[in-house]
């Protein structure tokens, strides 16, 4: 933990100021210590380089983070592969309407205080660094920051916290830039969850959020029958048989073969059209992923991923619109895609 970041905190509980009681420090980095609040007296540990704030005091809640963690510890070399961090880097130039690296970075250089909220293993953080005049707090509630902060924590102008998005050590109105990708549909309520975000956006600041689209009405059904059973799995089980899984989305992928819709269906929810066999199933039946570039730990995660959180909710483009209109904020891009929806707003 950068020294500088104390500045920046307060306490996640009752929002009054903070003291930090340092034990090991190397150069500027902070390793072990303790951060308490001057009012609430609550106590926050800071281990092996980062503060840790999250508090368990609700079952679901660790539930949903011990599988991420799980995940992370077994897949976050596979996540921070350079092809993977590329393959993420297009993808969300393009969900976001970005198009360009420059274009993003001519963005950011507007921005000063910015939230990467559930970084995973810290991708997104260094992506967001580009303005070196501008602080990222990038935060996870999982052990995923610890593989952040190995990977990425150097980066001068990136600070890494172990938090939960719905109860953030800062004060309110204080990001021009919230990210949030892939993370609030793991959150017990989405939309409670992004209204709280919001409340630590400056007026004029922006936010940028992806959550999962719901999908055709069998997909959905299956979804929802696994899921019930695989996430009261252990992690090896589930592990298991979200190998099957990447084996299935492989073999089905193998195949090669083309199917021809000849007309809408629109009780399946399936549009007139030619599909690859595996991207017809994987839309509309059946959740198997597999990794075109052949990486089956990778596609083993993103499927564990899917199974193992307790919270995966999927939304609908009108209900994300309301949450938007709902904090008055005016939204700047909006991308429906078949798994998810992409959304920027401005306050
Ligand atoms: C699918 S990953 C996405 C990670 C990253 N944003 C990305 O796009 O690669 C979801 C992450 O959200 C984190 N997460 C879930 N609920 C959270 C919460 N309440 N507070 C902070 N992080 C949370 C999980 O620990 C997990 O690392
Ligand atoms: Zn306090």
């Amino acid at each position: 933990m950068k020294q500088k970041l104390i500045d920046f905190l307060v306490c996640p509980t009752c929002r009054h100021s903070i003291n930090v009681k340092i034990k090991k420090k190397i150069h500027e980095e902070i390793i072990e210590g303790s951060i308490i609040c001057d009012h609430c007296k609550d106590n926050f540990k800071i281990t092996n380089g980062i503060p840790r704030f999250v508090v368990d005091k609700t079952k679901d809640f660790v539930k949903t983070e011990a599988a991420f963690s799980s995940k992370w510890q077994k897949h976050h070399k596979n996540h921070q592969e350079k092809d993977w961090v590329d393959f993420q880097r297009k993808w969300f130039l393009d969900r976001y309407g970005w198009k360009t690296v420059k274009n993003f970075n001519k963005f950011l250089n507007t921005k000063t205080t910015i939230l990467d909220a559930g970084t995973g293993i810290g991708n997104s953080a260094k992506f967001l660094s580009a303005n070196k005049d501008a602080h990222v707090f990038a935060l996870d509630a999982s052990d995923s920051v610890d593989f952040a902060y190995k990977k990425y924590g150097k980066l001068s102008n990136v600070h890494f916290l172990q938090a939960d998005l719905r109860q953030l050590p800062f004060k309110k109105s204080f990001f021009d830039y919230i990210y949030s990708d892939q993370v609030l549909h793991h959150t017990k309520n989405t939309g409670t969850s992004f209204k709280y975000l919001v409340k630590f956006l400056t007026k004029l600041g922006h936010i940028s959020i992806y959550v999962y689209n719901k999908k055709a009405p069998v997909r959905e059904y299956v979804d929802d029958y696994i899921r019930n059973k695989t996430v009261k799995m252990s992690v090896e089980e589930c592990t298991k048989f979200s190998k099957d899984m990447a084996y299935l989305g492989k073999s089905l992928s193998q195949l090669k073969k083309k199917i021809k819709i000849p007309h809408d269906i629109p009780l399946l929810g399936v549009k007139a059209g030619e599909y690859d066999v595996q991207r017809f199933i994987y839309w509309h039946f059946l959740k198997c992923f597999w990794d075109e570039s052949d990486n089956f730990e990778r596609s083993v995660g993103v499927n564990f991923d899917w199974y193992s959180p307790k919270f995966a909710f999927r939304h609908t483009p009108k209900e994300v619109k309301t949450w938007f209109k709902e904090s008055k904020l005016k939204i700047t891009n909006f991308k429906e895609i078949e798994s998810g929806i992409s959304v920027t707003g401005q306050k």
